[in-house]
């Protein structure tokens, strides 16, 4: 099934602009968490697959950063290859992670989920993060980031991981999404490393 123009999800406020509705968007929060949390293989609704299309990196000198998305062959997923050089240590940062639907012309929606936690709190709790869950289950096997902290200075890799068979709740629908993840320093706040992934859920 080809992904649906997500904007025929939102209300249209009259003004041209479509919004989405607050009920909806605690519902899918409600939804996501219910699933994940006591529907791990949830019956046989058709699966979302995650097909990766785009990423922008903005890094800076703290983690110098680059990343691609390369189709091996065309009957190969996307898959995402990461490269990081911490210059010290980057345990004291924050991650945020924001999962956003978009339009097929790539106009961003509501922010489904939008959750700012501690890095080692997450790398020591992941399951306290849903949506960086999901996708460190899916690196475990394809990278050197470490499970715990401290994150020593040194250089981390994410190799050929498609997100193909990660476990995303069935009850979102095919659309077009973008998930930030970008890490901060507090004190004062700045981002010292912004990722954006673009992509696309499809039915299968
Ligand atoms: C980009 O992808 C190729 C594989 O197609 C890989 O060899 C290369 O190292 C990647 N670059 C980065 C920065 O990950
Ligand atoms: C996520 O929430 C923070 C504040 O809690 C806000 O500053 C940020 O702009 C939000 N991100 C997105 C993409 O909406
Ligand atoms: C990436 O994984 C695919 C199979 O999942 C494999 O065919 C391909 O050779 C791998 N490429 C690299 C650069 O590791």
């Amino acid at each position: 099934m080809e992904p649906i123009d997500t904007l025929s999800y939102g209300h249209n406020s009259g003004r041209g602009q479509t919004i989405f509705l607050p009920l909806l968007k605690s519902h899918y929060l409600l939804l996501w968490s219910f699933c994940t949390i006591f529907l791990p293989s949830a019956h046989a609704a058709l699966r979302n697959v995650v097909i990766m299309e785009k990423v922008e990196i903005f890094d800076t000198p703290t983690l110098r950063t680059t990343a691609n998305i390369t189709q091996h062959s065309p009957a190969s997923v996307p898959a995402v290859f990461v490269e990081m050089v911490a210059l010290q240590d980057i345990s004291q940062l924050k991650i945020n992670s924001v999962f956003t639907v978009r339009s097929r012309t790539g106009e961003l929606q509501a922010a489904l989920y939008n959750s700012t936690l501690g890095l080692c709190e997450f790398l020591e709790h992941p399951f306290r993060n849903r949506l960086l869950q999901i996708i460190q289950l899916e690196l475990i096997r394809h990278s050197n980031i470490p499970t715990k902290c401290p994150m020593r200075a040194g250089l981390y890799y994410i190799r050929n991981v498609s997100f193909a068979r990660a476990r995303i709740p069935s009850f979102l629908p095919a659309s077009y999404f973008r998930v930030d993840v970008n890490l901060l320093k507090t004190k004062p706040w700045q981002t010292v490393l912004e990722t954006r992934w673009y992509g696309k859920l499809i039915k299968k």
